[in-house]
């Protein structure tokens, strides 16, 4: 008998709750009596109870013409996460930038009666989609609009909260511009092909992150999507970069995959993968992510940390990229490099420099301070500097 058929909606609604908590993606009691109000399963009525009440699932909305994924109700847990890192208080006004009116609800609870919630999206089906559910759920409060969140709402602004809830390749200048003086933008942005959820408020110079976590959404679509280069060395595995500075020779790296494997192992720990994702995304001196598919990875021509993609250290005829082995002392795992082509020492070597210098130095949760500057790039870009459109993210680490 399916958990649905035992438990209705309520039940699995307080199990929810208890779970998020027990993850510490809900820390404190406003989040927790939100989630437990908002009738979840009413945002995605053609799913499946469990699938709706699932912690780390998304509810598919829309699929583009490619069958991937351009809306979904976001999982519970990183709405939890989100949701705390933005500290809503009663009384807020509050954007939320892509719609599906469970979020949006969620936050109308946290506001209050004295608060206002606007969510923004750029669809008519989702627009139109999140309306009926947020009427019915009884949030007939919450307003909708249709728009490209790049240009954010004028209308409303200024803003307490943003809250975006697509991945975000830059910051426009609408969003810093919208928000109120100690207002917080919340935020998943994507740097080099790595993104995070990360809660910026507001300084002199820019954006300065009060915390950031891991995050994965369907991208921004419209004036903001992110332009990306995609190198197809052979079916299944690819070199992608945001870096117009990264020179991608699709040839000569296929080339270097059949050349023999040189490893490099570190002695150090391979933990807190996440924090480490960032730090060698930052620090690689030619940013880009491989990605391979199953069948190579199964075949041992690439590594599993491809699989979701993994930082790739590249140059015009060599690859280097990190990957990991059980540690038999520790019990845990050992971080290593996996190079392939001519300069293959070359490369392993700079980047088993950059797992042991973070090993040693920055191996803790949270060791980045996040800066968005808006306005032009300083000259020369120091290494975490990383130039956008309309502005640059720099990062520190302590
Ligand atoms: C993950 S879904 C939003 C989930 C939603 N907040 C919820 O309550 O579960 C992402 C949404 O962002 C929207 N979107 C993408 N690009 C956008 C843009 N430039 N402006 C506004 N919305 C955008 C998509 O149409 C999609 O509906």
């Amino acid at each position: 008998m399916s958990a649905s058929a035992v438990h209705g909606p309520d039940a699995l609604r307080a199990d929810m709750v208890r779970a998020l908590r027990d993850q510490d993606a809900i820390t404190s009691e406003p989040v927790a009596a939100a989630f437990a109000a908002v009738p979840r399963h009413r945002f995605a009525p053609n799913a499946p109870l469990e699938l709706a009440y699932d912690l780390h699932r998304t509810v598919p909305v829309k699929k583009d013409e490619h069958g991937l994924d351009i809306s979904v109700m976001s999982a519970a847990h990183l709405q939890a996460v989100m949701l705390e890192q933005a500290d809503i208080q009663p009384g807020m006004k509050v954007l939320e930038i892509g719609s599906g009116g469970y979020n949006a609800a969620l936050i109308q609870e946290l506001v209050g009666s004295d608060g206002s919630v606007t969510t923004a999206d750029i669809d008519r089906d989702i627009v139109d989609r999140a309306r009926l559910c947020l009427d019915a759920a009884g949030y007939g409060q919450v307003n909708t609009v249709l728009a490209d969140g790049e240009a954010g709402v004028p209308g409303g602004a200024p803003y307490d909260r943003i809250m975006v809830t697509a991945a975000a390749w830059d910051i426009p200048p609408s969003w810093i511009g919208e928000l109120a003086e100690k207002g917080r933008l919340v935020v998943p942005l994507t740097v080099r092909g790595t993104t995070r959820s990360i809660a910026f408020d507001r300084d002199d110079e820019g954006l300065i992150s009060h915390s950031y976590r891991l995050a994965r959404f369907v991208p921004m679509q419209g004036e903001g999507a992110a332009k990306e280069r995609k190198a197809l060395l052979r079916d299944g595995v690819a070199v992608q970069t945001d870096d117009v500075r990264v020179r991608l020779n699709a040839e000569a790296l296929n080339h270097a995959l059949d050349t023999p494997r040189l490893e490099r192992w570190s002695d150090a720990a391979y933990d807190l993968p996440d924090e480490l994702e960032l730090y060698l995304t930052l620090q690689l001196s030619s940013p880009a992510r491989l990605y391979a598919s199953k069948d190579l990875v199964e075949s041992g021509l690439v590594e599993a940390s491809a699989l979701l993609g993994v930082p790739v250290l590249v140059n015009e005829n060599s690859i280097a990229y990190r990957t990991r082995r059980e540690n038999g002392d520790t019990g845990g795992f050992e971080s290593g490099v996996v190079a392939h082509g001519p300069q293959a020492e070359a490369l392993a070597d700079q980047y088993v420099d950059l797992l042991r210098h973070w090993a040693h130095n920055h191996r803790r949760r949270g060791a980045a301070t996040i800066r968005y500057l808006p306005g032009s790039a300083p000259s020369p870009l120091s290494q975490s500097t990383v130039l956008k459109r309309h502005g640059v993210v720099a990062v520190s680490w302590h």
